[in-house]
């Protein structure tokens, strides 16, 4: 059925924790030590549906430390993976524009995957659409709610497909959840919990409380899950932020004064179709959470309507094991799962982390060979740039009322949404 498809050449932005598992203090400790992406695009390569790869980050110097790590991890563990990519910036300099170089050397149709920090999302993004690229970029898509309405006007122009790579809509619980909350009426309250350990503010001292926070980094993932359950139900009115601080900014992490550590926003939802129905979403994300929880990221939600309520706990699946020396700890194999198959191949092909590149991969592939439109992706309800918008503007909404201490409001105009 899919032979007739070309294979799709794909350059990864970024070199770091979620395209390779290297992080700048080696590998990564979290739950992605050999990355997600790199991994995947390699697997999908092995498969026949991806060809020529590249790699782009700031700093040429670390390649040799990255294919040694992938040699050893990947190409060590799993058969028959091709590991080859051609790396930017070349001959070990350092240049944080060498994204340009790199998309510059492809050719329209071909695709890139961004994982970088995320004041850079847009100026990587909209460099590649214009030049007829296909993109994934991921959350948060954009920090600024104009930026994510250019993406979507520039990827209609060029005709290209731009999804948001917000795994968590491949999950299969949150997605027969979303599924669900559809006959369960109108909705009322939903309450999300994201954290992570406080260590993390050591991994992500480059940025933390610098160039992004904890709500962009964590609560973007709920904020969406919300949006997309919600998306044929209610729209956002009113966003009011709340932040704890005090733990980033002192010993031992000693983050930038302006870091917060528990960001929670109260979003006011208006229901589509009846006037009188009206839900409350409150979405909480910290990286100041207990050490040695058993998890690296707690992640809960509770949805409530008129007719039934829903409860999800995705940090604690009914599966965890416990190690004389380090302790419980639950896995989630259903997000990336790296044990090999009985033939010793990759074996995650099934994961909501992989699953999440390959309908994107699928979608270019289609697009190219003239079998689909990327507007037909909107109508299919995944996590393209246009039916993402509201988690941006919720994001961005929730960033000024901290910033400026007041309520933010969320209205369309025409068929943009704008901030008031
Ligand atoms: N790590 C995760 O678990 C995870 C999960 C989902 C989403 N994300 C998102 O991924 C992004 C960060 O990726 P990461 O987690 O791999 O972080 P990381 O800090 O490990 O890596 C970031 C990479 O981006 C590169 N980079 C920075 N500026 C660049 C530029 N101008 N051009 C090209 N490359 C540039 C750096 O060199 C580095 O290789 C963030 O937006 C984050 O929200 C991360």
């Amino acid at each position: 059925m899919t032979s007739d498809l070309s294979k799709l050449n794909v350059l990864m932005c970024g070199t770091g924790e979620y395209t390779t598992g290297w992080t700048g203090s080696g590998a990564s400790k979290s739950d992605k030590k050999i990355g997600v992406v790199g991994l995947t695009l390699f697997d999908l390569r092995r498969l026949g549906k991806v060809d020529h790869l590249g790699m782009v980050g700031v700093n040429g110097k670390k390649f040799p430390a990255i294919r040694q790590h992938l040699a050893e991890n990947i190409g060590g563990v799993y058969k028959d993976m091709d590991l080859t990519f051609d790396e930017f910036p070349k001959g070990g300099s350092v240049d944080p524009e060498a994204y340009k170089a790199a998309i510059d050397e492809l050719k329209p149709g071909d695709a890139v995957i961004i994982f970088t920090p995320d004041s850079t999302h847009y100026d990587i993004a909209i460099y590649a659409i214009e030049r007829g690229i296909h993109v994934l970029v991921t959350k948060p898509a954009t920090q600024l709610l104009s930026h994510h309405n250019e993406l979507i006007a520039a990827a209609k122009k060029h005709s290209v497909v731009c999804f948001v790579e917000h795994h968590k809509r491949f999950d299969p619980v949150y997605s027969d959840a979303k599924a669900r909350a559809a006959s369960l009426g109108e909705f009322n309250f939903f309450n999300a919990w994201m954290s992570q350990p406080k260590s993390q503010l050591e991994t992500f001292r480059a940025w933390a409380g610098k160039d992004s926070d904890i709500s962009y980094y964590l609560s973007s993932h709920h904020i969406d899950i919300c949006c997309w359950i919600l998306q044929d139900i209610a729209y956002p009115t009113r966003v009011v932020a709340s932040a704890a601080t005090g733990i980033a900014t002192s010993d031992p992490y000693n983050c930038v004064p302006q870091t917060e550590d528990t960001i929670t926003l109260l979003v006011d939802w208006q229901s589509i179709k009846s006037p009188k129905h009206r839900g409350t979403g409150v979405y909480t994300a910290s990286w100041t959470a207990p050490l040695k929880a058993g998890v690296h990221s707690a992640q809960h939600w509770y949805y409530m309507a008129e007719k039934g309520d829903i409860n999800v706990d995705q940090a604690h699946r009914g599966y965890d094991i416990t190690v004389d020396d380090t302790g419980k700890t639950w896995y989630n194999p259903f997000y990336m799962k790296y044990s090999p198959s009985e033939s010793g191949h990759f074996d995650g092909q099934r994961g909501y982390g992989y699953i999440s590149i390959e309908k994107f991969i699928d979608a270019a592939r289609s697009v190219n060979a003239g079998r689909a439109q990327p507007s037909d992706y909107d109508k299919h309800g995944l996590p393209t740039i246009a039916n993402t918008v509201l988690t941006t503007a919720i994001l961005n909404a929730g960033r000024i009322s901290l910033d400026e201490k007041r309520a933010v409001g969320i209205k369309k105009d025409g068929d943009q949404w704008l901030l008031e």
